[in-house]
């Protein structure tokens, strides 16, 4: 499967939910997740995210491994989002800062 990984989070671009096939992406308040369960592996989403937030499992930085299961567990409780939507107003400002996961909302 496929993982959002920290760099979405308060950035949220969204544009990766319109090129998934199978409507896989779920939403919290400033990051979203793929249900690995549902992702067929084709790989659309990973270059329509500008800020290259999206990996195979395979390829997952060794840092943020844990994010499979962030994935996994927050894809069973967030609802599903399928279209566009503006990003998050700072997406900016956010994009590239480390650590991240200390502001992850759920
Ligand atoms: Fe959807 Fe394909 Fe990305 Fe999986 S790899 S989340 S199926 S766009
Ligand atoms: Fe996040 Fe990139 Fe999608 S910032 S919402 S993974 S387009």
């Amino acid at each position: 499967a496929f993982v959002v990984g920290e760099n979405c989070i308060n950035c949220k671009h969204t544009s990766c939910v319109e090129v998934c096939p199978v409507n896989c992406f779920y939403e919290g308040p400033n990051f979203l997740v793929i249900n690995p369960d549902e992702c067929i592996d084709c790989e659309e989403c990973v270059p329509a995210c500008p800020i290259g937030a999206i990996y195979s499992e395979d390829d997952l930085p060794e840092d943020q491994e844990h994010f499979l299961d962030i994935n996994a567990e927050l894809s069973d409780i967030w609802p599903q989002i399928t279209e566009v939507k503006e990003a998050l107003p700072d997406a900016d400002k956010w994009d590239g800062i480390e650590g991240k996961l200390n502001y992850l909302e759920r």
